[in-house]
């Protein structure tokens, strides 16, 4: 079972999809279905695209829900000349808590490197939010023997020069990118072994008090119908979870993960 000193997490990344009025249906269905105890047992989080989170913050303001949100992505830079770009304290004005950074998304679509992934945790803290880490191995890495170096390496390079109180606040999100959007789902003990391996890093690059607050979550095609074996693995936290959370439904079962079979 996950350590109870850790909260679980389960966030969902809508990426793409879901424009503001759509969020809003989204939001009022989240609303009217969780109640005090999901809370009190899982902390849910949404990564909306930007376009939508004045119309969450709104919901989760009028209605003091204790739903919690970010952004998909945050700049590197503070303010200025950056066509396209949004700012940590743009986001942290919106009440955004996180700042989902480093998916594989856009280290492959957008060229995101370790360095500049650094950059944009720094971004973050700066502006009081938390960064959420996505780290994780291509198939080749994976079937070369290298996943666990390779992981590590992003996440070393992820906190470069970030101070350890940073650090135990925020998440890190393993996600291999052969499982992300296939169908394909590592198995749990892969999730427990990657997961156990981040946090013996963290307790190496920190000490073991921070590796034991750290929040690691699993992302790769969870479900329902698969989420309560990777959350019964005692190193993983949480789930990130991508096409299963764009259905209200199918994420308020995954928010109920004790329940499910
Ligand atoms: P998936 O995406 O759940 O659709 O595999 C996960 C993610 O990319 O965060």
């Amino acid at each position: 079972m996950t350590n109870e000193n850790r909260q679980p997490v389960m966030a969902g990344n809508w990426k793409m999809n879901v424009n503001h009025l759509e969020a809003i249906a989204y939001m009022n269905k989240m609303a009217f279905s969780l109640v005090d105890a999901d809370y009190a047992r899982t902390e849910v989080v949404i990564f909306p695209p930007f376009t939508d989170l004045r119309s969450v913050q709104t919901i989760v303001d009028a209605d003091h829900l204790s739903i919690t949100y970010g952004a998909q992505d945050i700049s590197a830079h503070e303010a200025g000349a950056y066509t396209g770009e949004v700012s940590g304290s743009m986001l942290k004005k919106l009440k955004a808590k996180y700042a989902l950074i480093g998916h594989s998304e856009r280290r492959a679509h957008h060229n995101e490197s370790d360095e500049l992934v650094n950059a944009k945790v720094k971004a973050a803290i700066k502006s009081d939010l938390i960064p959420m880490i996505a780290v994780g191995e291509t198939l080749d890495i994976r079937q070369s023997g290298n996943a666990i170096e390779h992981t590590l390496s992003q996440v070393t390079g992820a906190l470069k020069d970030v101070r350890s109180n940073y650090v135990d606040e925020s998440v890190i999100a393993y996600e291999p990118v052969w499982a992300i959007g296939t169908g394909e789902v590592a198995t749990p003990q892969d999730a427990q072994d990657m997961s156990l391996a981040i946090r013996e890093k963290i307790s190496k690059l920190y000490n073991q008090e921070v590796a034991d607050k750290v929040r690691i979550l699993y992302g790769g095609s969870v479900k329902a119908g698969n989420v309560k074996t990777i959350m019964e693995q005692p190193d993983v936290d949480g789930a990130l979870v991508g096409g299963a959370a764009l259905d209200p439904d199918e994420f308020l079962r995954i928010i109920r993960w004790p329940d499910q079979p």
